[in-house]
């Protein structure tokens, strides 16, 4: 697959099939977060994977998330960024929080690279920031010096969503 197509028609999938993503796969996708970029090479990321019940059901008994599908999902991964991670004076000059920021933007793009390889694969993917980031550390025992934007869910999908609508190109350039 084309990495154009893979950007056009990917989707966030919200239902998935119970059949599980085998390890390999798991490992296949993450390797393609591993390869990316960033400040300073760096690489501030950790994921965490979540394929069991046991945990899923210990999340939902929290009210981590606050939609059903992802205790659904069959793989979950936990996109955490480690705060501590060194920063460089550039982004001093440009965030409040530049350590925070730094370590955002690598993870994303790493995690995109997950969703992209993700989809190459046939699997669906969304991501998820809607939950309680505190408690979810404190559940899965994840040290304070990380920071979870979102996390991501994994599976076979299990619909075909429309595609959801985007800005025009001359909408998201800025003219001189
Ligand atoms: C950082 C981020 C957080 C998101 N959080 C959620 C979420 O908590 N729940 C959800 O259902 N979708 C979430 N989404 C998915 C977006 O709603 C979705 O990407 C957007 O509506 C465009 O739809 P599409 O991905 O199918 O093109 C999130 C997407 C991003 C990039």
């Amino acid at each position: 697959m084309e990495v154009k197509t893979a950007i056009k028609n990917n989707r966030s999938i919200r239902k998935y099939k119970d059949t599980i993503v085998s390890k390999d796969l798991i490992k296949n996708i993450l390797e393609s977060g591993r390869l990316a970029p960033s400040a300073n090479n760096k690489q501030p990321w950790k994921y965490m994977i979540i394929n069991d019940l046991e945990t899923k059901t210990k999340l939902k008994e929290n009210k981590i998330f606050k939609q059903e599908f992802v205790y659904k999902a069959p793989t979950l991964i936990i996109c955490c960024a480690n705060s501590k991670a060194d920063s460089t004076k550039g982004f001093n000059k440009i965030f409040d929080n530049p350590y925070d920021m730094r370590v955002i933007c690598d993870l994303a793009i790493s995690s995109q690279n997950i969703i992209l390889r993700a989809k190459e694969l046939g699997l669906g993917t969304c991501y998820i920031g809607w939950m309680n980031r505190t408690k979810i550390k404190k559940i899965l025992n994840i040290p304070k010096k990380y920071i979870i934007p979102f996390i991501i869910t994994l599976g076979y999908p299990d619909e075909e969503p429309n595609a959801r609508p985007r800005k025009e190109l001359n909408e998201i350039i800025i003219k001189n």
